[in-house]
C-alpha cells in the first residue's frame, strides 16, 4: 500500500546531498530547464504530488470501472480488503485464546472468496485429505507432499496454526497397502502383507511424513477412528488384518503409531480421533480408557479429537461437557476437529436451529479449559462431503455456497464477542 501523501518531506534545499545518484542526476536535469523560482525539493514535491494525483484518479476511474462492472469485489476485494479482525470469528476468539479452525483442501484455494474467508475467519487450518496415506504416499517407494506443501505454505502466509489428519486409518489407503476394490486388484500387495512387512511400512510412512513437517505442523491425528460403536476395536489392516504385529492386544498398535509420531516430531501435539465419542457412551468409555491406560504407561498422547459431526436434534450439551472433563482431570487437550450440523432443508426455521447448535457447542468448547481448538469440517456448503455422504442432508457449514455468513456463523460471532473470558484454554 502507498504511504500517504501526508507524509511526503516538508520542501527545503538542504537534502539534495543525501539523494540516492539516480535522483540527483534527476534533480540536476531538474535545475536546467523548469520555472526558476521553487527549489528543487519543491518541484519534486510538486510532481510526484501530481502524479501521485494523477495515478490516484485512474485507480479511483478504474476502481469505479471495475465495481460497476462488478467484478473488481470478486476480484481484489476478498485479499486485499480491510477488515475489522474483532468482527471475524478469528478475531473475536482470541481473547479465549480458543483456536478456530477449518479443515481445507489445497485446490479449493484457487476460489479467492474461499481463500478470503479462511485467511479473515480462521486462526487454524487442517489437512482434510492431502495428508491421508493414498493422498501422500500413492506408491511404495514414492510420497506426493504437494498438497499439503501447499498449505504449509498458506498457513505459514497468513500466520495460521497447522493441524494434519492423518497417519493411521482404515480408509483412504492406496491399492498398494490395501486393495479398495478388486476393479484395482492388480494394484494391490504383490504378496500378502505379514505384521513385520506392515509394520516396517508404517513405521518408515510416520517417520518420513511427520519428519517433513516438524515445526510446521503443531497437532497430529495420529490415529482416527480405531473404535466400533460398542466400544471394542475396530477390525482393520493395521489392527488386526493382520496388523502391525499387535493383533488381539486392543490399543497397542495405537500407542505404537503414538510412539512413532513423537519420536518424529516431539514437540508436536499428538491426537487420538474419533467420531460418536463426543458424549458419554460406550465408545467415549473405550476412547478414555484408554487415555488413561497410555498416560499411566508413558505413551506420548497430548489429546482427544471429537469429531462432531451432529445433527441439529443434538442435545447431549451436558453429558459433551462432562467427558470434557473427565479427559481435562487427565490432563489432555479436548478439540473439537470435524464440526458440521447437518439439516434436511435451508428454511429458516432449520438454520436457526442449526444457529443454536453451533453457539451451544462452542459455549461448551469456552467454558471447557481443555478444549483447545473449535473447528470445522470444511467453511462453506459449496465443498460439503454431507450431501453425498448422508443423501438427503446438507447446508451443514457457517457460510452458504455463496460465501454468505448464515445464522450459525453469527451465532458464534456473538458468543465470542458476548462472553468474557470464562475459562483459560
Ligand atoms: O484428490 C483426488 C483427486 O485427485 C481425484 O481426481 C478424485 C476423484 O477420484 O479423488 C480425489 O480424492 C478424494 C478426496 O476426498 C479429495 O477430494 C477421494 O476420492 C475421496 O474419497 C475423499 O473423500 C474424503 C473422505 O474423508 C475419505 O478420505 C472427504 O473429502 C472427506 O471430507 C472425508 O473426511 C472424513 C475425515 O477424514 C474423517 N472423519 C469423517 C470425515 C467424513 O467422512
Amino acid at each position: 500500500m502507498w504511504e500517504s501523501l501526508d507524509n511526503l518531506p516538508d520542501v527545503s534545499c538542504e537534502h539534495v546531498d543525501n539523494q540516492p545518484d539516480a535522483l540527483k542526476a534527476d534533480t540536476l536535469r531538474l535545475k536546467s530547464n523548469d520555472e526558476p523560482t521553487m527549489s528543487f525539493d519543491c518541484r519534486l514535491a510538486k510532481r510526484t504530488r501530481s502524479f501521485e494525483q494523477v495515478t490516484r484518479s485512474v485507480a479511483v476511474i478504474c476502481g469505479m470501472l471495475l465495481s460497476t462492472i462488478g467484478c473488481r469485489k470478486e476480484v481484489r476485494e476478498p485479499i486485499t480488503q480491510k477488515f475489522d479482525a474483532a468482527q471475524t470469528l478469528r478475531g473475536a476468539a482470541e481473547k479465549h485464546h480458543l483456536l478456530m479452525g477449518a479443515a481445507v483442501d489445497s485446490p479449493y484455494l484457487n476460489d479467492a472468496r474461499y481463500r478470503a474467508t479462511v485467511i479473515q475467519e480462521y486462526s487454524a487450518l487442517e489437512t482434510a485429505n492431502e495428508l491421508k496415506f493414498d493422498a501422500v504416499h500413492p506408491k511404495p517407494e514414492s510420497y506426493d507432499f504437494s498438497g499439503a506443501d501447499a498449505l504449509v505454505a498458506f498457513a505459514r502466509t497468513n500466520s495460521m496454526k497447522l493441524r494434519a489428519h492423518n497417519l493411521l486409518w482404515h480408509r483412504s489407503l492406496p491399492n498398494w497397502i490395501a486393495v479398495n476394490d478388486w476393479m484395482h486388484a492388480q494394484n494391490g500387495p504383490s504378496t500378502p502383507w505379514t505384521p513385520e512387512t506392515l509394520n516396517k511400512v508404517l513405521a518408515e510412512h510416520i517417520a518420513t511424513v511427520v519428519r517433513r513437517y516438524r515445526g510446521e505442523v503443531y497437532a497430529w491425528d495420529v490415529v482416527n477412528e480405531p473404535f466400533n460403536e460398542d466400544g471394542s476395536m475396530r477390525s482393520s489392516i493395521w489392527y488386526e488384518k493382520p496388523g502391525i504385529g499387535f493383533a488381539g492386544e486392543g490399543t497397542k498398535y495405537i500407542a505404537q503409531a503414538l510412539i512413532w509420531a513423537h519420536a518424529a516430531d516431539p514437540e508436536a501435539r499428538l491426537f487420538v480421533n474419533e467420531y460418536n465419542a463426543e458424549t458419554l457412551n460406550k465408545k467415549s468409555d473405550a476412547m478414555y480408557e484408554m487415555a488413561r491406560d497410555f498416560l499411566r504407561q508413558g505413551v506420548p498422547l497430548n489429546g482427544i479429537g471429537m469429531q462432531m459431526h451432529v445433527e441439529s436434534d443434538f442435545n447431549s450439551f451436558e453429558d459433551l461437557s462432562k467427558n470434557i472433563q473427565r479427559l481435562g482431570r487427565l490432563g489432555l487437550e479436548v478439540q473439537f476437529t470435524e464440526v458440521d450440523v447437518r439439516l434436511r432443508d435451508d428454511s429458516d426455521v432449520s438454520l436457526r436451529a442449526q444457529a443454536d447448535i453451533y453457539e451451544r457447542l462452542l459455549n461448551v468448547c469456552l467454558r471447557e479449559s481443555a478444549c483447545t481448538l473449535f473447528q470445522t469440517w470444511g467453511i462453506t456448503d459449496r465443498y460439503s462431503f454431507i450431501p453425498e455422504t448422508f443423501r438427503g442432508y446438507g447446508w451443514a457449514l457457517p457460510f452458504d455456497e455463496n460465501y454468505k455468513k448464515k445464522p450459525a456463523y453469527n451465532a458464534m460471532l456473538k458468543q465470542l464477542q458476548l462472553q468474557s473470558k470464562v475459562a483459560e484454554h
